[in-house]
């Protein structure tokens, strides 16, 4: 229903509850369409709180019956919860409901999938499920009893009694109610054990759907994998005798870390060579371990209010992009990060919805499970160690685990930890979670009697959310390269604080190339005018291998720029200095294909609208063709044999070196495509045994205009695989050129198997258009209408995926008057819906201000 004016909370607002609670034994009977609900909760008065009003959350409930202490009470119920008068002392509060799991759309709270139960309470679904006081800061042991016709019944904790249809669950450890969970369906143990170092044996399951059981090797590794490294490298052991994950193929997000019973996407966990792709599988292993890595932060130590969101994400993504820079490359996933972060966060800190890290209202909480939190949240966190050194911030977390085990906790509280450990003042750093908004930083160098002075200058463009931006803490890594490409100065962190600050830099022989920001040192950014022969001896010489990336990014970049304002050829210098990194076989392959890589159309758009031009779309994508043909021509003579050596003929095995080399095969063959006419992707296509090679095949095939057949025999062959289908509906949307993407995506909601409720499903369509820069843009305003068809049919059965999905059109004030006009009438027109959830309410009002 519409909110007339949806409620905002704010932060400034926050209040402890006026109860405590000290366990809850929760009884369901299952059923599709009337679940019953029975919770038991003891409740006593909170004596660090002075409010005591009762009131419990609730939505969707169907209150039965309520009794205080044994005696049957009439609460006042809303939509939103209920209040009622309660004894001074402490009590026990017994209350029924009805749910209907088959009914909820939503994927919030109790509900089905495949004739399986599951749950999904974070942030504020329990509140579905029954009665209860529904924020983080309230802890309680847990005892839950199942009742169902199902041979799988599962919940948090360990198993205390189980018999046919029934199961009994104890969690030993206090936690709020977003981390409960329930699991019931005919589902297949994939079993394993892990002994920890203080010996304790763990029973590890992954419960998938029978005809998964072959998808569950890579996943249960990656878990292995996870719960060593986290005792090696933080000393965090697991502290139950059963860890499940479960695999649910309608989900809204990638997967919840409920307390011992994590719940997955199907397509974050299920893997195998023949339906996965290389990327799929690196994704697959940081998502368990993130999962995983949640048990100590997040679980043991939790937040004290949803505004401390990155408190936990924050950190946790920090922790999973640790592990996966252990057990993979730690370049090329730092690479893959900032594109990531440049792509998403970046996009969003310079639009309508720019928040802080740690935001200070919201009107729906799933709103902000952003980029901003996460990725942006493990960036600030990033920083904080590259400021206080890998020393100190070990004993800092340590400290943080020993105080906070058991707390809900703040970002002050993370903070404090720190200043105590190292006798910093944090004050200043802190605005890194108070202030949205991208950091330009600007350097200028000096050079005088073998003295580099570089000065820098901080500017944060103002938002709606931080309106007087202040001068952040930032710390620049720098290293100095002679002319010969030798390195004079190894990497030094300059500590800035101030709005403009000078470092330098004496006693050198010759000038040398500055390589600022190394291994992106920070979130901004950086404006520094080096001419193309200095960029062109970083990209060949710099000793840090992000920035060596970067120079050749920001040649490749620049040269695009011109491209598109100037109409100039393809620059001679970028396609010189990349052919050489190609030719450099000491490199890693996997560096070598992400050198070959350019920068997103989307990322030119927001470049142009930094320097104050409107974007056009059509010459951006015009731009990046002929500069894919430059490459092509340039590299003829090296394609050939980097895509021969490179194309594995091993047994696959998905890890950082034989998918660093179908990565670089794959990136040769799309050049080699552009001129061969699509012969030697049909080659791949007929002889690939992985879906890696075989789905960039089909991707080249369809690029070469050549893939009908293809995608038919395609089809047929994996019909019955759900995840392997979601990437055949995806790629044909990718891959269609720009004037054909939304009649593509529009004919793809016409097949039989595309069903839209599946969250999966739908985001493979309109994911992919929205993706696609130049064909979601089109003039025509196809695009735009087809989506906003699409999300106002969404929006009543599933609002979270509706409203993620609405930042699409986030970007819109950067666009031509012609293009903001298509956009804005329809947001105007989804907005004007006679009812529309509080999630879209809120994404389009924040949107449309811009
Ligand atoms: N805590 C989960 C994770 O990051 C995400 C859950 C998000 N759920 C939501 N409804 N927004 O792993
Ligand atoms: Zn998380």
């Amino acid at each position: 229903m519409r909110d007339a004016a949806p409620e905002t909370i704010y932060l400034s607002d926050y209040s402890p509850f006026g109860f405590v609670v000290d366990e809850v034994t929760l009884t369901f009977d299952l059923h599709p369409e009337n679940t019953r609900v029975k919770s038991r909760t003891a409740f006593r008065p909170n004596p660090a709180a002075t409010d005591r009003t009762f009131f419990l959350h609730g939505e969707n409930l169907k209150l039965i019956n309520a009794s205080i202490d044994g005696t049957p009470v009439a609460p006042d119920v809303s939509d939103k919860g209920l209040t009622c008068d309660v004894p001074d002392g402490p009590f026990i509060w017994e209350s029924e409901v009805e749910i209907d799991p088959q009914g909820n759309t939503a994927l919030e709270g109790l509900y089905m999938s495949n004739g399986m139960y599951c749950t999904q309470c974070e942030a504020e679904g329990f509140r579905k499920i029954t009665y209860y006081p529904d924020r983080p800061d309230v802890m309680s042991v847990f005892t839950v009893i199942i009742n169902g016709p199902h041979p799988v019944l599962l919940s948090n904790g360990n198993p205390v009694a189980s018999s046919e249809g029934h199961a009994e669950w104890h969690d030993p450890w206090p936690k709020p109610a977003y981390l409960f969970a329930l699991v019931a369906g005919e589902l297949i143990a994939h079993a394993d054990t892990f002994t920890t170092a203080s010996g304790r044996k763990v029973d590890l399951n992954l419960y998938v759907r029978p005809g998964d059981e072959g998808k569950c090797a890579f996943g249960m590794q990656a878990l292995k994998d996870s719960m060593k490294w986290d005792e090696e490298v933080y000393g965090r052991k697991y502290d139950l005798d059963l860890f499940n994950i479960v695999a649910v193929d309608d989900f809204n997000m990638g997967a919840m870390e409920n307390k011992g019973l994590n719940i997955f996407n199907s397509s974050a966990v299920l893997a195998s060579p023949e339906t996965s792709t290389d990327m799929n599988f690196e994704r697959i292993e940081a998502i368990i371990a993130h999962e995983y890595f949640h048990n100590w932060t997040g679980n043991r130590i939790t937040c004290r209010d949803w505004f401390q969101l990155c408190l936990k994400e924050g950190l946790t993504v920090y922790r999973d992009s640790q592990f996966t820079s252990d057990m993979r490359s730690a370049a090329v996933k730092r690479i893959g990060d900032v594109i990531d972060l440049r792509g998403r966060q970046f996009a969003e800190d310079q639009g309508p919805l720019a928040h802080p890290v740690r935001p200070e209202s919201f009107q729906e909480i799933n709103n902000f499970y952003t980029a901003t939190v996460y990725e942006k949240g493990a960036e600030v966190i990033g920083m904080l160690k590259r400021l206080v050194g890998d020393d100190a911030y070990a004993t800092a977390l340590d400290l943080y685990f020993e105080r906070h085990d058991g707390d809900a906790a703040t970002i002050e509280d993370w903070l404090k930890v720190f200043e105590d450990t190292t006798g910093r003042d944090l004050t200043q750093f802190k605005r890194w979670y108070s202030q949205a908004g991208t950091p330009r930083l600007k350097v200028i160098e000096d050079w005088a009697d073998d003295t580099l002075t570089l000065t820098f200058t901080q500017h944060t463009p103002p938002s709606a959310a931080t309106p007087e931006p202040q001068p952040l803490v930032i710390p620049i890594s720098v290293g100095l390269i002679g002319p010969i490409g030798d390195e004079v100065a190894e990497t030094r962190v300059l500590e800035m604080t101030e709005a403009s600050q000078s470092f330098t830099f004496d006693g050198l022989a010759a000038r040398p190339v500055a390589s600022i920001l190394r291994g992106f040192s920070a979130p901004v950014v950086l404006d520094h005018d080096l001419n193309d022969t200095e960029r062109a001896l970083l990209l060949a010489h710099d000793t840090d291998p992000f920035n060596r990336w970067e120079a050749g990014r920001t040649l490749a970049r620049k040269s695009l720029l011109s491209m598109i304002r100037e109409g100039t050829a393809p620059d001679r210098a970028y396609l010189d200095g990349i052919l050489a990194v190609l030719r450099d076989e000491t490199l890693d392959p996997a560096y070598r294909a992400l050198m070959m890589g350019l920068p997103s159309q989307s990322d030119l758009a927001t470049a142009l609208h930094d320097a104050g031009e409107v974007p056009e779309p059509d010459l951006i994508y015009a731009a990046t063709e002929t500069m894919r043909a430059a490459m092509a021509r340039r590299f003829r003579d090296v394609l050939p044999a980097l895509y021969a050596d490179n194309l594995v003929t091993a047994e696959y095995r998905p890890d950082a070196e034989q998918s660093g080399k179908r990565a670089l095969a794959n990136s040769a063959l799309a050049l080699i495509t552009r001129t061969d006419g699509g012969v030697q992707a049909q080659a791949q296509y007929g002889a690939a045994d992985n879906m890696t090679q075989q789905l960039s095949g089909l991707a080249n095939l369809i690029r070469a205009d050549r893939g009908s057949a293809a995608l038919k025999a395609f089809e047929a062959q994996w019909k019955n695989d759900r995840l392997v289908m979601d990437k055949w509906f995806g790629l044909q949307v990718i891959e269609a050129d720009p004037e054909d993407a939304a009649d593509v995506a529009a004919a793809l909601t016409d097949h039989p198997d595309f069903n839209w409720k599946n969250p999966n499903r739908f985001r493979a369509v309109f994911g992919s258009l929205v993706m696609h820069h130049a064909g979601f843009h089109h003039h025509s305003g196809k695009g735009y209408q087809l989506l906003a068809d699409w999300l106002i049919k969404l929006d009543p059965v599933n609002p979270q995926t509706t409203a993620r999905m609405c930042s699409a059109f986030q970007s819109w004030p950067r666009y031509d008057d012609d293009r903001k006009a298509l956009i804005t009438a329809e947001l105007d027109r989804i907005l004007a819906q006679p009812t529309l959830s509080r999630d879209v309410t809120e994404m389009l009002t924040r949107i449309r201000k811009a």
